[in-house]
C-alpha cells in the first residue's frame, strides 16, 4: 500500500542557504530550521522539502552535489540532520529530501575518478569525442550554457551537461549508477526521510547514441531526452526495489510536461511517482521561462490550472519555490501587497492536491533589484545577462534580469525588523531585500489581519475539510480577464472561491437558484457586508464562500 498521508498535507520549502542562520555564520543552516520548526507547525505545516543540504561547490547553489550521504559543513553535520528529523517527527512533519540524480558535480569523486579513460567511473557519464575537432559530440542546448557540452583537456574528449558545466550528467543506463542512486534513496530512508522531491527526473534517460536534434526549436536536445525512452523502466526499478519497501512518496519535477504525459507517470497500480511539479501555471506572464517576459495574462494561469485539475487526480499545487521570483511581484502587486498576497494564497490553496508553501511567501516577500549584475549569484541569469550584453546595452538588459533571476526568491527570509532581517547575527550571504523593516515574521505575528495569519486560517480550513481533500473542481466564467472563479463540491457541500486580479472593479454576482441555497463568508481580504450576494470587487479582493451544505 502507497502512502497516502501526503495527500492530507501541506508541505513547506527550505532552500537552506536563507532560511535562518543559527550559528552566526551569515548562511542559513540546520540548527536555526531547528530553531524555527515550532513556528512551522504554528503556520499548520505537515511536512518539509529541504532543498539540497548535501555538500556542493554551489555552481548551483546545491543543485550540483559532491557527495550525496553527507551534510553540506555550511548547513550542519548528520547529528543536527538527526536531530530536526526527530524533532519534526515529533510535531507530526515529514521531511522530504532533495533528489539530484540527473548529474552530479563535476567536484563528485565519481565525475573526478571518470576523467580517466580507464576507470570504471568512466561509464557513469557520458563522454564522447567531438563530431570533428573542436566540434562538440551533438548540437543540444544547456540550460545553463550555450552548450550542452564541455571539452576536457586531461581525458580529451567532451562530457555532457544539461546544465552548468560543473553539473554533469549521469548515464542512467549504466546499471551501476542506478544501483548508487538505489543505495542513496536507502540511505537517506533508513535514517528517516518520508520521501523525496526529484529533481528534473523527467530528463534522466537519454536517447541511444547521442543524436543531434534535427527540429531545433526551444532548447535543442530537449524533446529527445524529456520523457526519454527509458524513464518509466528506471522509475519503476526504484520504486520496486527501494521505495515500496518504505512508508515515503515521490514527487517529481516535470519542466514542459503536458497533462496527457503526466498520466503515464502517475496512473495505474503502481505508478512511477505520486505527484508532480508541473510548469504551466507558472507561465501566465512569460513564454517557457521568466527571461522571455509577456504582459500578466489570467487567461493563461485559469486555462493551466483548470486543465491540471480536470485531468489529474491529484496535483502538486505551488506558486513558489527556488526557481522563480515571487509570486506577488509577478501575478499580484506589490501596492496592493497585503490584499493580493491573499487572494493568491486564497487561489490556490483550495485547490485540489498537495500545496506546498515557499519559505517567505507566507509573509508576502517580494522581488528585489540589485544594482549591477556583480551582486547576482543564479548561473542562469548570469548565463542571460553576458549572452545579451553581446547585442544590448547593460542599462536595458539589467532591468530584465532584476525582474526575471531566481536570485529574487533566494534573499534571506525575514524574520524580524532588527539586523539582517532577524535571519542572521553576522553580515548575511546574501542582499537581504530592503523592505524587511515592514515585511517581516513578527510584525504580522502580532497582527490578527496579516497576510501570514491568513495562511494560517486557510491551512487549517483545509486540513479539516474533506471538501478541499476530495471536493470536485469546476471552473466558472472561464473567459473573465481578471477574476478566477471554482468551486469544489462535495457530499453535498460546496465552496466557491472568488479572486480577482487586477485593481479594476468587476462586477460579480454569487450565483443563485434554490440549488445554492444561502452563503456564507469564510475568508475574505476586506470588510464585506453580510449577506450581499452582488457586489463590485474591490482590489485584488477574494472571498470564499460556503454556498451550499445540504448536510
Ligand atoms: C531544477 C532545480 O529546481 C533548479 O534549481 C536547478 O537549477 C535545476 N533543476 C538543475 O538541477
Amino acid at each position: 500500500m502507497r502512502a497516502e498521508w501526503y495527500k492530507d498535507r501541506v508541505f513547506y520549502q527550505i532552500w537552506p542557504r536563507s532560511f535562518c542562520d543559527g550559528n552566526g555564520d551569515g548562511i542559513g543552516d540546520l540548527y536555526g530550521v531547528y530553531g524555527k520548526l515550532d513556528y512551522l507547525k504554528s503556520l499548520g505545516v505537515g511536512g518539509i522539502w529541504f532543498s539540497p543540504l548535501y555538500p556542493s561547490p554551489n555552481a548551483d547553489y546545491g543543485y550540483d552535489i559532491s557527495d550525496y550521504c553527507a551534510i553540506h559543513p555550511d548547513y550542519g553535520d548528520l547529528e543536527i540532520f538527526k536531530k530536526v528529523v526527530e524533532r519534526a517527527h515529533e510535531l507530526d512533519i515529514k521531511i522530504v529530501m532533495d533528489l539530484v540524480v540527473n548529474h552530479t558535480s563535476d567536484e563528485h569523486e565519481w565525475f573526478q575518478k571518470s576523467r580517466d579513460k580507464d576507470s570504471p567511473y568512466r561509464g557513469y557519464y557520458f563522454w564522447k569525442k567531438g563530431k570533428k575537432p573542436g566540434r562538440p559530440p551533438n548540437n543540444w542546448d544547456s540550460f545553463f550554457e550555450n552548450e550542452a557540452w564541455s571539452y576536457d583537456e586531461r581525458s580529451g574528449e567532451y562530457y555532457l551537461h544539461l546544465f552548468h558545466r560543473k553539473q554533469v550528467d549521469l548515464n542512467m543506463d549504466n546499471p551501476a549508477v542506478r544501483g548508487e542512486i538505489k543505495r542513496i534513496l536507502r540511505f537517506w530512508l533508513d535514517l528517516g526521510v518520508d520521501g523525496f522531491r526529484e529533481d528534473v527526473i523527467t530528463l534522466i534517460s537519454k536517447p541511444e547514441g547521442l543524436p543531434d536534434d534535427r527540429f531545433g526549436v526551444g532548447v535543442k536536445g530537449m524533446r529527445l531526452y524529456e520523457s526519454g525512452p527509458h524513464i518509466h523502466e528506471y522509475l519503476q526499478e526504484f520504486r520496486t526495489e527501494v521505495l515500496d519497501g518504505y512508508d515515503c512518496f515521490v514527487v517529481g519535477e516535470a519542466p514542459l510536461m503536458t497533462t496527457k504525459k503526466a498520466l503515464g507517470y502517475l496512473e495505474g497500480e503502481h505508478p512511477d511517482l505520486d505527484m508532480m511539479f508541473s510548469f504551466q501555471h507558472m507561465e501566465a506572464d512569460c513564454f517557457f521561462t521568466e527571461y522571455m517576459p509577456l504582459p500578466f495574462d489570467l487567461r493563461k494561469l485559469k486555462r493551466a490550472f483548470t486543465k491540471w485539475q480536470d485531468a489529474l487526480e491529484w496535483n502538486a499545487l505551488y506558486l513558489e519555490n527556488h526557481d522563480h521570483p515571487r509570486v506577488i511581484s509577478r501575478y499580484g502587486s506589490e501596492k496592493y501587497h497585503d490584499e493580493s498576497g491573499k487572494m493568491l494564497a486564497a487561489c490556490y490553496l483550495l485547490l485540489k492536491g498537495t500545496p506546498f508553501v515557499y519559505q517567505g511567501q507566507e509573509i508576502g516577500m517580494t522581488n528585489i533589484a540589485l544594482p549591477s549584475i556583480e551582486d547576482y549569484k543564479d548561473c542562469m541569469a548570469l548565463k542571460h545577462y553576458y549572452n545579451d550584453v553581446r547585442r544590448k546595452s547593460p542599462d536595458k538588459v539589467l532591468p530584465k534580469i532584476q525582474k526575471a533571476t531566481r536570485d529574487n526568491s533566494r534573499t534571506p527570509v525575514q524574520w524580524s525588523a532588527e539586523a539582517h532581517a532577524g535571519f542572521s547575527s553576522a553580515e548575511p550571504w546574501f542582499a537581504v531585500n530592503g523592505n524587511y523593516r515592514s515585511i517581516n515574521v513578527a510584525a504580522q505575528e502580532k497582527d490578527p489581519g496579516s497576510l501570514l495569519n491568513f495562511y494560517r486560517a486557510l491551512i487549517a480550513f483545509r486540513s479539516g475539510s474533506r471538501t478541499v481533500r476530495f471536493g470536485d473542481y469546476r471552473e466558472l466564467c472561464p473567459g473573465h480577464p481578471h477574476l478566477y472563479v471554482y468551486t469544489r463540491s462535495f457530499e453535498g457541500e460546496t465552496l466557491l472561491v472568488l479572486c480577482s486580479f487586477t485593481e479594476k472593479p468587476c462586477r460579480f454576482s454569487l450565483p443563485d437558484g434554490p440549488a445554492w441555497g444561502a452563503p456564507e463568508l469564510l475568508f475574505a481580504n476586506y470588510p464585506c457586508k453580510s449577506g450581499e450576494t452582488a457586489f463590485t470587487t474591490r482590489p485584488y479582493e477574494t472571498r470564499v464562500y460556503r454556498v451550499r451544505a445540504d448536510r
